[in-house]
């Protein structure tokens, strides 16, 4: 048989539904959700455990672990290469996978058909899109194709370029009233959730206020109806070395991982530089009988450490 191997699939996942998640509303009185990025099957399987309601294979992969200064160089190739280890490592959780840079802009079929990969072959239960009222017709169409669909309006790294930079959106009149459009453009166009990202806290809780699908925020304040944020920030983990990266007023990181494996790496290299790894239990044995066998073959010099046989 052809193709990729089948993922991990059981009866009872996820745990979490698209229409249960659709009515998770903090002011109906649920709990806020947490989400949290996660790119390869380790981090899926401890994210999991931990209660992560979400899982996000977002394309923050491009800055977060290959190395990229944004996240436009991302492919759908690489979606799903990541994803497809998140549900290895997860196989009942609720995986929202990135569509990249320019993988649905053009046209409701390009639209469709690579959230379709994300779904068949990356394992995914949902797809994330960038962009408001100009991407609704986008929305519509995948959500029409029968594939739930997640919008992502405010700061929208794919088009960081034409917002002017990383930068707070909607801080003005004309800005926060935009984003209210594409809010309630992104809910009628059919998606389940709403990611909003780097707003005002008082616009994340407005933007909360007039959609009835929750929100979830990541820099938009208390108030959205859960929280995002790139698992490599919250461990403190960076790909550009800790001076030259940039750490957003909101992330606050709850692990040095940075120092907790530059710390292991240089005591490996130490280890094994002063001869105290490996140790004994780290080897494995081999018969008295067959070694003794075995230098008697060689022969005597080839027996002798560091001998060539008989060249
Ligand atoms: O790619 C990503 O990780 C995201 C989150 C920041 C929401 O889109």
């Amino acid at each position: 048989m052809s193709g990729p191997e089948p993922l991990p699939r059981t009866a009872t996942r996820p745990v979490l539904t698209v229409p249960a998640l659709r009515r998770h509303k903090v002011r109906d009185g649920a709990e806020p959700l947490v989400m949290l990025t996660a790119y390869d099957a380790p981090t899926a399987r401890l994210a999991a455990a931990a209660g992560i309601d979400l899982l996000l294979v977002g394309d923050s992969v491009g800055t977060a672990v290959l190395g990229y200064d944004s996240t436009v160089p991302v492919t759908l190739d690489d979606i799903i290469h990541h994803a497809r280890a998140v549900r290895r490592g997860a196989p009942r959780a609720q995986v929202v996978a990135d569509l990249p840079f320019l993988t649905y802009q053009a046209s409701d079929e390009q639209a469709v058909t690579n959230a379709g990969r994300l779904i068949q072959e990356g394992g995914a239960d949902a797809v994330k899109l960038e962009g408001g009222r100009t991407q609704a017709d986008r929305i519509r169409a995948i959500v029409s194709a029968g594939i739930p669909v997640v919008g992502h309006i405010g700061l929208t790294p794919q088009s960081a370029g034409a917002l002017g930079g990383m930068r707070v959106q909607g801080r003005d009149l004309d800005g926060a009233l935009a984003l209210i459009e594409d809010a309630r453009a992104v809910e009628a166009a059919g998606a389940h959730l709403l990611v909003v990202e780097v707003v005002p806290a008082d616009l994340g809780a407005l933007l909360t206020e007039v959609v009835s699908i929750p929100t979830i925020g990541i820099g938009a304040g208390a108030a959205c109806d859960g929280q995002v944020l790139v698992w490599t920030d919250l461990a403190g983990l960076t790909a550009k070395a800790p001076e030259e990266a940039i750490r957003p007023r909101f992330v606050e990181p709850m692990l040095d991982l940075n120092g907790m494996l530059t710390e292991a790496f240089a005591g490996f290299a130490a280890a094994v530089r002063s001869g105290a790894y490996p140790q004994a239990q780290h080897t494995y044995p081999m018969k008295a009988e067959v070694l003794a066998e075995l230098r008697a073959s060689l022969g005597e010099s080839a027996a002798k450490p560091g001998g060539r046989g008989n060249a």
